[in-house]
């Protein structure tokens, strides 16, 4: 099988997939993204992801190149062409392709391109018996990061921090000391059987899988807290976890070299998997 992308309208075979050199995507960040996790070749909360995708783009002020309703299609044949089972599916609008100039250039096209690859079936659940391991470092972001924009610099470097420092995840910390969430992800805590999570503001990413497993916890009737918590709380915190398109719900069990809990993947952390993926909505 060779991997097929869609780029501009047209699907190409992967390898000979090419962006044009003046993208604005390229150039200036100048774009936004979304990552769906796909499971059993069905888009996971396909509605909360394409309502961010159009939040972002009206955001920026970045027309979207293609119908609303053609997204689906679009993302559901690559899920095809490319034989997907369980992966992902990368999806990113830039403003075009037009001289570098910091102004919005006028009349041009955005660009669109969508990609796709599997994961093994096991990846997640082995990762998730193990848990992850949290460095914590300043949050370099700009002020927007509600916008899922392509602008990644400071995350990626956090991420790398945390990689060099034989972590998986890097919780960014605001200047007040409290964590804002992860470079890819939203950070949670649990305490006394409460359920804690940051407030939607401007300084984090509204994340779908963070929406999703609230209304779950809310439907089951779990205590939960919208509240921001620092080194402290985490110190004294029974548990930890971060989510994500990527990682679903992945339990943490050390942050700067310190034991969560007892230091294993706990309780809270299996029963939050088990409440999210029971009210996964897929198509
Ligand atoms: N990242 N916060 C940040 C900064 C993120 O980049 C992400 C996702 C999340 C979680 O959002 P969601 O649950 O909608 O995936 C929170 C994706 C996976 C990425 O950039 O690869």
């Amino acid at each position: 099988m060779s991997r097929e992308a869609f780029v501009n309208g047209e699907y190409t075979a992967y390898k000979k997939s090419y962006i044009h050199i003046e993208d604005r995507g390229y150039q200036f960040a100048d774009g936004v993204y979304e990552v769906f996790a796909i499971l059993d070749s069905k888009i996971v909360d396909y509605e909360g992801h394409i309502e961010r995708l159009y939040r972002s783009l009206n955001e920026l002020r970045i027309t979207s190149p293609i119908q609303k309703k053609s997204y689906k299609f679009h993302i559901k044949e690559i899920i095809r062409r490319n034989i997907i089972k369980d992966g992902l599916v990368y999806l990113q609008v830039t403003r075009g392709v037009a001289n570098r100039d910091f102004k919005f250039p006028k009349n041009t096209k955005s660009s669109i391109v969508i990609i796709g690859r599997g994961i093994p079936s096991n990846y997640y659940n082995d990762n998730f018996n193990k848990g992850i391991n949290i460095k914590t470092t300043k949050d370099l972001r700009w002020k927007r990061v509600d916008i899922k924009s392509l602008n990644l610099l400071p995350p990626v470097l956090a991420k790398q921090y945390a990689i060099d420092n034989d972590c998986e995840e890097a919780w960014l910390l605001d200047e007040d000391g409290y964590i804002t969430e992860g470079s890819s992800s939203n950070a949670w805590i649990v305490k006394n059987k409460k359920v804690i999570t940051r407030p939607v503001s401007n300084s984090i990413l509204n994340g779908i899988t963070r929406s999703s497993l609230i209304k779950s916890l809310m439907k089951v009737g779990y205590q939960f807290s919208e509240r921001r918590f620092n080194l402290k709380d985490i110190k004294n915190a029974d548990e930890a976890f971060i989510t994500s398109a990527t990682q679903f719900v992945m339990p943490v069990i050390t942050v700067n070299n310190t034991k969560i809990g007892n230091g294993d993947v706990g309780k809270f952390a299996r029963l939050f998997k088990e409440i999210y993926f029971n009210s996964i909505s897929l198509s």
